[in-house]
């Protein structure tokens, strides 16, 4: 069987691609001839994934799975969220992103947070929603310098590191990204 992943990340792909059964092939949207930017234009994690998954269901006419994840900030009433590659402006870094956040929470003491990644399957006319969270603080500034996005300011429940300073491995054993794609790859597999 061939199932699309809505999103030409070529490295993302191909870790999914060595996850699941060998009986299914993984497209990415390349492959299928797509090249334009999916818009996000959804106001929830969830909305964006389906979204992405249903564009290409609708328009393609393949079975589909997308995801979106964000960082939701509780005395911030879950912003950045849906906005969180964005938080500082569309053509900002990282950096912005993090010290957008570190300057709301200046005189914050409630500093509960987590990641959040939906992934939204299109099979067989249903539609599937897979949900991985991971609860954590926010620091006062930046540890560590692997990974990505706010990686450095989040640190998960019951750990001293920060997620910037965690192994890919590590990561991918607590991150809400690996939480949701094993449900996924658990879901395909029992198929
Ligand atoms: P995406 O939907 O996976 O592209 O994630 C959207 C945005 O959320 C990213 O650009 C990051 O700003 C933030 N984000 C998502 N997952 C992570 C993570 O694992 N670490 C740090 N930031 C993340």
């Amino acid at each position: 069987m061939q199932l699309v992943f809505a999103s030409n990340n070529k490295n993302k792909i191909k870790e999914i691609q060595q996850l699941i059964p060998q009986t299914i092939q993984i497209l990415s949207l390349e492959d299928i001839g797509c090249f334009i930017d999916i818009p996000e234009t959804a106001d929830t994690i969830e909305g964006n994934a389906i979204l992405k998954a249903d564009y290409v269901t609708q328009n393609y006419g393949y079975p589909c799975f997308a995801d979106d994840s964000g960082l939701e900030i509780d005395a911030l009433n879950g912003e950045p969220g849906v906005y969180s590659a964005r938080y500082a402006g569309s053509h900002r870094s990282d950096n912005d992103n993090i010290d957008r956040v570190l300057q709301k929470l200046q005189h914050e003491t409630n500093r509960k947070a987590n990641f959040k990644t939906v992934i939204c399957l299109n099979q067989d006319g249903k539609q599937y929603l897979f949900t991985g969270i991971v609860n954590g603080t926010i620091l006062k500034e930046k540890i560590g310098d692997q990974g990505f996005g706010y990686d450095p300011i989040f640190k998960a429940e019951g750990f001293s590191e920060t997620f910037a300073q965690l192994s890919l491995e590590k990561k991918a054993e607590i991150s809400h990204r690996g939480i949701a794609v094993r449900q996924l790859i658990e879901f395909l597999s029992s198929k």
